[in-house]
């Protein structure tokens, strides 16, 4: 049982961590029919591409700053329910602009969400601005310029999301870079969707201290003791795993795997109500399906503080 342990995420977008209740009230609101999307309170889509495009058009129900407050209250709030001292979540301001609404409104808005989750609970939280691979280097080299430039105290990092199997790692290089310089903290999808050799690309063109998912490095011997020995930390999403069917079942996820061979794994969640999972259910899952042990799991939490994009203070605070 892993209720009662404290925990903290590393991973979870903020527009598929809505529940499809809040997604369709925004719906209701906004006069949108959800029919092609949601159907018995469940979001609709078969593989990864209709999954980005599903993720799309929930996206597309937030589209004022209070919409974002909300979602970003509710989410975390139900977080810190749950007993989780820190969460990252994983922001888009393309997905903002694309409904009208400024970048720097969507922030706000997100970061108004934020202060008042932790009045309430004391969650502690931050935001990782993401580039959208799909949608080429030049504009993630525009998302990057702007989260370089923003200097907001809760947006601390810098990932790459979308399809993982469009593009080279290497052409995002120049996007990492212009987010490196100004001292965010840098986490890219890899190893998800594609194989070992975009875990590798990853390090060798990014050179991050984390990796969202990571997984797939489990193809390669070589590329598992790179991780270990380097200290490169995954953020690992199980349930999302299985959802995409990365993996067919939980039996044959590499999660245990990699943890033996030394590599520094954290638990997330995703996109939870996309993949019908919480970030407890993570807990849960490496408890009773994977056979973790409670010690093992507080030291998964650990790893994610350690790894966290935060200043040393509230690190402490947290560890
Ligand atoms: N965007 C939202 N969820 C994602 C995932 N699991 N992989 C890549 N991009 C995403
Ligand atoms: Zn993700």
């Amino acid at each position: 049982m892993t209720h009662h342990l404290k925990k903290a995420e590393l991973h979870c977008h903020i527009e598929g961590a809505a529940p499809p209740e809040l997604a369709l009230r925004q719906a209701r609101k906004y006069g949108i029919d959800t029919g092609a999307i949601i159907r018995d309170k469940t979001y609709v889509w078969d593989d990864f591409t209709s999954f980005l495009k599903c993720y799309d058009s929930v996206a597309s129900l937030f589209r004022t700053e209070g919409d974002y407050a909300l979602l970003a209250e509710a989410y975390l709030t139900e977080l810190a329910e749950a007993g989780t001292i820190y969460s990252e979540i994983i922001v888009s301001p393309d997905h903002g602009n694309t409904v009208g609404l400024g970048a720097d409104a969507y922030i706000e808005g997100l970061a108004a969400g934020m202060d008042a989750a932790k009045a309430k609970t004391g969650i502690e939280s931050r935001m990782l601005i993401t580039g959208i691979r799909h949608l080429g280097p030049e504009a993630v080299i525009r998302t990057a310029e702007y989260a370089a430039r923003l200097r907001h105290p809760l947006v601390t990092g810098f990932n790459l999301a979308g399809e993982e199997r469009m593009h080279s790692v290497a052409e995002f290089s120049r996007a990492f870079d212009i987010v490196r310089d100004a001292d965010l903290g840098l986490t890219i999808h890899a190893g998800e969707l594609s194989g070992a050799f975009s875990v590798r690309d990853a390090l060798d063109h990014v050179r991050p201290s984390r990796i969202s998912h990571g997984v797939r490095a489990i193809e390669d011997a070589d590329l598992i003791k790179r991780l270990a020995d380097e200290g490169v930390v995954l953020e690992v999403c199980p349930g999302s795993n299985i959802s995409l069917q990365v993996f067919p079942d939980f039996a044959s996820h590499p999660l245990k795997a990699l943890y033996a061979a030394g590599v520094r794994v954290t638990l997330n969640s995703d996109d939870p109500p996309f993949f019908h999972t919480s970030l407890a259910q993570e807990y849960e899952i490496a408890s009773r399906i994977m056979g973790f042990e409670d010690s093992e799991i507080n030291g998964m939490t650990r790893t994610a503080i350690e790894a966290a994009f935060i200043d040393e203070a509230t690190r402490q605070r947290l560890l």
